[in-house]
């Protein structure tokens, strides 16, 4: 896999999508910091420097929610074998730790290819948000952030080409906010979370009204 170092670029997603039109394969590219940096729903991403921000490929032809659940599964193993720590997957997307956002993954199609952008606060003293957070300020610890990225690759991978195998499982056992209230943006209400489908749909009840839900996403009621 070739690795390909930027100091500063809009956003990594953007530059290997190009690259991908330009027919190159089996890449990464990581940035030190990004100006233009995209969450979901074209949100501005926050990018500092210090923290992980970085887009790479895989050969799929299906971004569902599913798949990017595989990623946060990889992320979430990498994290807690490597560094001890206990983070939580917020339906679909969100990386959580002690209950705030660190960080979140972006996974977009290209023909029979999906990008996978994962941009987490590593060593960052302070997100400088309410809701979000660092791994700096949460265990007071640096870690290396290439050596990270390599590992969370090499896991994605090894998830997909086992065929997605335990994804739900994992993801049902670190799944954050739990029987907890949450607003639900497709359904416009607020319902407690209880689990998610082996399909990768959410599972919400709503005055004891169980209900499927199979985009958007959760935000914690407080
Ligand atoms: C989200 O939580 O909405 C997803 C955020 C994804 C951010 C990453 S950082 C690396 C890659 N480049 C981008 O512009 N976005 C993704």
């Amino acid at each position: 896999m070739e690795e390909i170092f930027l100091d500063k670029v809009d956003s990594t997603q953007d530059y290997a999508k190009e690259l991908i039109l330009n027919g190159k394969d089996n890449f990464t590219v990581f940035a030190r910091v990004q100006e233009y940096g995209r969450g979901r729903r074209e949100r501005h991403w926050f990018s500092k420097e210090g923290g992980l921000w970085f887009s790479f490929d895989i050969d799929f032809n299906n971004a569902s929610d599913l798949f990017t659940m595989a990623i946060g599964v990889a992320v979430r193993e990498v994290c807690f074998r490597n560094y001890g720590y206990n983070i939580k997957l917020k339906w679909p997307n969100d990386i959580i730790i002690d209950g705030k956002k660190v960080g979140g993954i972006l996974c977009e199609r290209i023909g029979n290819k999906v990008i996978v952008g994962v941009g987490i606060n590593t060593n960052i003293e302070n997100a400088g948000c309410d809701n979000s957070t660092t791994f700096f300020s949460a265990t007071g610890k640096c870690i290396d952030n290439k050596e990270l990225m390599r590992e969370i690759i090499k896991e994605s991978r090894k998830i997909i080409d086992n065929n997605f195998c335990d994804v739900i499982n994992e993801f049902r056992e670190n799944m954050a906010f739990k029987n907890e209230m949450c607003y639900v943006s497709t359904l416009d209400t607020v319902a407690k979370i209880l689990d998610v489908t082996d399909n990768g749909h959410l599972i919400v009840s709503i005055d004891d009204i169980k209900k499927e839900v199979f985009t958007g996403e959760i935000n914690l009621c407080i």
